[in-house]
C-alpha cells in the first residue's frame, strides 16, 4: 500500500490515479489521519500532496512528524515538499513571484526519483505555487533546478525522503508519470501488481467471504456502467443468492428497458426482477415543471418503489451499491479553507428503513479500473464504455411538463441522435450526445402545411469528468443529418437547434 495524505489539493486524485496507472495500490486519507492510523496501514511509501495553505500561516494543515520518522520513503508535492522542510527544520518562504504553469527543470543527479532520467535533461513541469523553499533541512540536496524556484527537486538518499515543487501528477507534466515510477520502483522497491484481474478476484473473494451461505443481496440495477459491473461481480461471488432490481420509470430511452433486461437475463443468467412503474412515476411527475421538483419527485417514487420490490426478497440482508472511490474520497479528502465543494446530484441514496447492510464491491476503484474490471468479467463494450445518463432520465430533457406523449417525441429524436453520432464514429469520443425537448413553439412549413411544434435542442459535449464541459464541434454535415431525419421523421418537432455553450456558466443538462 501506498499511502497518498492530502492537504486539500485539487490533484490529489490524479497523484493516486497515475500511482493506480503504475499498478501500484494506493489509498488517499486526509492529513489528519491520525499518526497510529498511518502506522497501522503498515505503507510502504508515503506521497504527501499538494494544497493550498501556506505552512507558516496559522491553522495550516500539518502533519504528525512522526510520520517522518517511520523509515518509509517519502515524496512531498508542492505543498507537502514545504511542508517537510518546513518540519525538519528548513525554511519557507513567500516567493517573490507567483509561480503558475509551465516551467524547465534541470535533472541534476539521475538517481532517487529521477533515476529513469538522465542528467542534464531538461523537463517541461507544471508549476503552482506561491510558497518556495528558501532552505532545505540538513542533508538535502539538491537534485534539480530550475531559474526561479532554486530547490525545485531536492532528495536526502540516506532518509529515503524527496521533494518536487512542480506537480508531477498532471498532464502537463509529461514525464511525471517516470518520476512517480522511479519513486515507486527504484526507490522503494514496489512490483507492479495492482492488474484488473487481481482486484477483480479480490472483489469476488471479498464479497463471498462477507455474505453468509444462507443469506441474500439485492442489487438496484440501472444499466450504467457502475451498478452493472456491481452486479456482474456479485453474480460470480453469490449466484442465486443475489437478485437484481430493475426499474423502469418510463424515462429511459429507446429500447433501453429490453437491452438491459436482455444483456442480463440471457447473457449473463442473473437473477433480474424487471418492475414496470412507468405510470407510478408518470402520475406522480403529472403537471410538474420545476426541475428540482423533478429530481425530488423521481427520488421518492423510486424509493417506494425499490423498497416495496427489495421485501419480496427472501433472506435479503444485504444491499449491492456501484459506488466508485472518487466518491470515497470527495467525502474523506481534506477540505481546506479555497478545496472546492463537488455538488453533484444523484436520485437519493436508499434508506435506511430498509435495514441491509451495505456492499460496495467498487468503492476502491476508479472508474477505468471498473471498465477493466468490467472487461476482466467478460462484459460487452456497449454496456462498459456507455456515455453517462442521469438518474431522472429523460424527465431531465423534457423541460416543461413531462407527459408520455412528449416523452415518446423526445425518446424519437433522442434516438436519432444516438444513431447518427455512432454512425459517424464519434460516440466514443464524446462525453454525452443527447437531445432536450423544449416547450417552444415556432411556426413551420411542410409540404403545403403550416406546422406549429416544439423545438428539439442538440447538445453534445467533451469533458473528462462531467465537471467542466465544452460543447463538441459536430461536423456540420453530421449535425445537418440528425436536423433532417428529426424534423422528417418524428412528428411534434419542426426546428432543431444546437447548444453551443460550455460548463460553467452552463451545466451539461439543461434541467
Ligand atoms: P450537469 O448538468 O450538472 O451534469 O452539468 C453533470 C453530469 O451529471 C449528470 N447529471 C445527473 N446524474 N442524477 C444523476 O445521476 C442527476 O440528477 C443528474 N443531473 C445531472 C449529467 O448527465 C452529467 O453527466
Amino acid at each position: 500500500l501506498v499511502l497518498i495524505l492530502d492537504f486539500g489539493s485539487q490533484t490529489t486524485q490524479l497523484i493516486a490515479r497515475r500511482v493506480r496507472e503504475s499498478k501500484v495500490y494506493c489509498e488517499i486519507h486526509p492529513c489528519t489521519l491520525p499518526f497510529e492510523e498511518v502506522r497501522a496501514k503498515n505503507p510502504r511509501a508515503i506521497i504527501l500532496s499538494g494544497g493550498p495553505a501556506s505552512v507558516y500561516e496559522e491553522g495550516a494543515p500539518s502533519l504528525d512528524k512522526r510520520v517522518l520518522e517511520l523509515g518509509v520513503p517519502v515524496l512531498g508535492i508542492c505543498y507537502g515538499m514545504q511542508l517537510m522542510a518546513h518540519l525538519l527544520g528548513g525554511k519557507v518562504e513567500r516567493a517573490n513571484k507567483r509561480e503558475f504553469g509551465l516551467a524547465q527543470v534541470q535533472v541534476e543527479k539521475n538517481d532517487g526519483i529521477f533515476h529513469r532520467f538522465a542528467k542534464g535533461e531538461s523537463l517541461d513541469v507544471w508549476m503552482s505555487h506561491g510558497d518556495r523553499v528558501a532552505s532545505m533541512p540538513a542533508g538535502f540536496e539538491t537534485t534539480g533546478l530550475s531559474g526561479n524556484t532554486p530547490f525545485c527537486a531536492v532528495a536526502n538518499d540516506n532518509t529515503k525522503m524527496y521533494g518536487v515543487q512542480f506537480h508531477p501528477e498532471v498532464v502537463h507534466t509529461p514525464r511525471g508519470s517516470d518520476l512517480l515510477a522511479s519513486f515507486l520502483f527504484e526507490v522503494t522497491g514496489l512490483t507492479p501488481s495492482w492488474t484488473p484481474g487481481s482486484f477483480t478476484d479480490e472483489a469476488i473473494q471479498a464479497v463471498k467471504d462477507r455474505v453468509g451461505p444462507n443469506e441474500h443481496a439485492i442489487c438496484g440495477l440501472s444499466g450504467g456502467v457502475d451498478s452493472s459491473v456491481a452486479a456482474i461481480l456479485c453474480h460470480k461471488a453469490l449466484g442465486d443468492r443475489l437478485t437484481c432490481i430493475f426499474v423502469d420509470n418510463g424515462l429511459l430511452r429507446q429500447g433501453e428497458f429490453e437491452q438491459v433486461v436482455n444483456t442480463f437475463r440471457e447473457t449473463f443468467s442473473l437473477n433480474l426482477v424487471a418492475v414496470d412503474a412507468k405510470q407510478r412515476f408518470l402520475s406522480a411527475l403529472a403537471g410538474v415543471s420545476d426541475p428540482e421538483q423533478k429530481r425530488k419527485i423521481i427520488g421518492k417514487v423510486f424509493i417506494d418503489v425499490f423498497d416495496e420490490e427489495a421485501h419480496k426478497v427472501q433472506g435479503a440482508a444485504y444491499l449491492i451499491q456501484g459506488t466508485l472511490y472518487p466518491d470515497v474520497i470527495e467525502s474523506v479528502s481534506f477540505k481546506g479553507p479555497s478545496a472546492v465543494i463537488k455538488s453533484h446530484h444523484n436520485v437519493g441514496g436508499l434508506p435506511e428503513r430498509m435495514k441491509l447492510k451495505l456492499i460496495e464491491p467498487l468503492r476502491e476503484l476508479f472508474k477505468d479500473e471498473v471498465r477493466a474490471c468490467g472487461e476482466s468479467l467478460g462484459m460487452p463494450r456497449d454496456i462498459l464504455y456507455r456515455q453517462p445518463f442521469p438518474g431522472p432520465g429523460l424527465a431531465i430533457r423534457c423541460l416543461g411538463e413531462v407527459t408520455e406523449e412528449r416523452l415518446a417525441v423526445l425518446r424519437a429524436a433522442d434516438h436519432i441522435v444516438s444513431e447518427e453520432i455512432r454512425g459517424a464514429g464519434l460516440y466514443d469520443k464524446i462525453w454525452q450526445s443527447f437531445c432536450v425537448l423544449l416547450p417552444v413553439r415556432s411556426v413551420g412549413v411542410m409540404g403545403d402545411y403550416r406546422t406549429y411544434e416544439e423545438t428539439c435542442a442538440i447538445r453534445a459535449v467533451h469533458s473528462l469528468d462531467g465537471m467542466t464541459a465544452d460543447w463538441a464541434p459536430i461536423p456540420y454535415e453530421v449535425l445537418g443529418r440528425m436536423s433532417n431525419r428529426i424534423i422528417n421523421e418524428v412528428r411534434g418537432i419542426n426546428r432543431v437547434v444546437y447548444d453551443i455553450s460550455s460548463k460553467p456558466p452552463a451545466t451539461i443538462e439543461w434541467e
